[in-house]
């Protein structure tokens, strides 16, 4: 396939399609926007008039029929994700799903299977990992910095992002006819946070430092504010504290520490909406000398479809979160519920339940 644009499949008309993959699809270096399918029609109609794929569908499994289709980008609720995922896979289909993998381990175990039965590249959709800053820091954090002692990270979703964020993303357009999954997901604040904000910390924190050994968690809920505090110990023997608030009175909160035997960095993160990368600070103490990149592309929903359309079509190695390290994500979530429910430490490796 070199040479080629992928040829991308969006399922799911709604925000998130409408805010990144559609743009991302039209942008990328080495992907097309072919097609877009919705079950609402109105939705459809729309897109087709803003963004111009090349077909259109109403019906998931006509469009999963289409030869030219290589790739889907699965843009729907968390609850549809896995068995959406699945019919493409089994179609031949390549699949970029959208964050969070899924609530259930079950689910994350078959999907894992099947991808491997059936050869296609699967990964997940967090995108901070294509932020330049925190791609930076990665490779800094595997080259230079030495054995990790520590590792902190925060995520700080504020009172005013909406009246931030509505200045520079456009309006959605909205339809009644859109699926929905059969339980409203922001039913439960404690969880539609974790999965929504949670999921994206994780990712940057097993990134960053390895899987997760365990946590204990301790979650304090005030006037709507949500803030959960996590001690964790990495596999490796790193310690780590990571910090998830929601409803910060203040500006977006976001970031991490990492301290290592040979030097340490230093990160603070934007909204993704401002694309703009995150600022690190990288010091080697062999050299005694800190490193910033200007990391000037911030468009990381872009840089992760071009990383996924390079591991397909030239074999490049998976820079995403792989399907084994979305389900440790999941595992992560619900190992901090557990923990939250008992008053105790919870080890990845024993928990009570399969699903949060
Ligand atoms: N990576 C990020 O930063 C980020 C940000 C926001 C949302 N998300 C994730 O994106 C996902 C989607 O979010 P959203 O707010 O756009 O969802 P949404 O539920 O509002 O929209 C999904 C659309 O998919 C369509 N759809 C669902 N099942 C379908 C089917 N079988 N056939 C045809 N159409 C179908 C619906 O009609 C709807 O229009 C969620 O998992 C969310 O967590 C990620």
């Amino acid at each position: 396939m070199q040479g080629k644009k992928l040829n991308i499949g969006v399922l799911g008309c709604g925000p998130i399609a409408q805010f990144a993959h559609f743009e991302a699809c039209q942008k990328g270096r080495n992907v097309a926007l072919f097609a877009i399918c919705d079950k609402a029609v109105d939705l459809v109609q729309q897109m087709e008039m803003m963004w111009k794929p090349v077909k259109t569908y109403l019906d998931y499994a006509t469009m999963l029929e289409d030869p030219e289709i290589d790739a889907i980008i699965i843009a729907t609720a968390d609850a549809l994700h896995v068995p959406l995922a699945l019919q493409a896979i089994h179609a031949g289909k390549h699949v970029l799903i959208e964050k969070p993998l899924s609530h259930s381990l079950e689910e994350c175990i078959e999907l894992e299977e099947c991808a491997e039965r059936n050869e296609v590249v699967v990964q997940v959709g967090h995108m901070k990992r294509f932020d330049e800053g925190i791609a930076y820091a990665k490779k800094f954090v595997d080259k230079t910095l030495g054995e990790i002692v520590a590792l902190k990270a925060w995520y700080g979703d504020n009172t005013h992002r909406y009246t931030m964020t509505d200045n520079v993303q456009p309006i959605p357009f909205k339809s009644t006819m859109a699926v929905k999954p059969i339980s409203d997901p922001k039913a439960d604040p404690e969880r539609y946070y974790m999965m929504a904000h949670g999921s994206h910390l994780l990712d940057t924190a097993q990134f960053l430092a390895g899987s997760i050994g365990s946590v204990q968690a301790h979650l304090r809920t005030i006037q709507d504010i949500w803030c959960w505090f996590i001690d964790v110990e990495f596999a490796s023997g790193a310690v780590g504290h990571l910090d998830l608030t929601i409803k910060i009175r203040g500006d977006w909160h976001e970031g991490f520490q990492v301290y290592g035997t040979g030097g340490s960095v230093f990160a603070k993160t934007y909204n993704p909406w401002f694309y703009k990368s995150s600022e690190v600070q990288c010091y080697s103490e062999d050299e005694k000398v800190s490193y910033s990149p200007l990391a000037a592309d911030g468009f990381s929903y872009r840089l992760q479809l071009e990383a996924f359309a390079d591991v397909i079509m030239s074999g490049d190695p998976m820079l995403g979160t792989s399907i084994r390290e979305g389900t440790e994500i999941t595992r992560g979530m619900i190992a901090i519920h557990q923990s939250i429910q008992d008053g105790k430490r919870v080890y990845l490796d024993q928990l009570k339940a399969t699903a949060i």
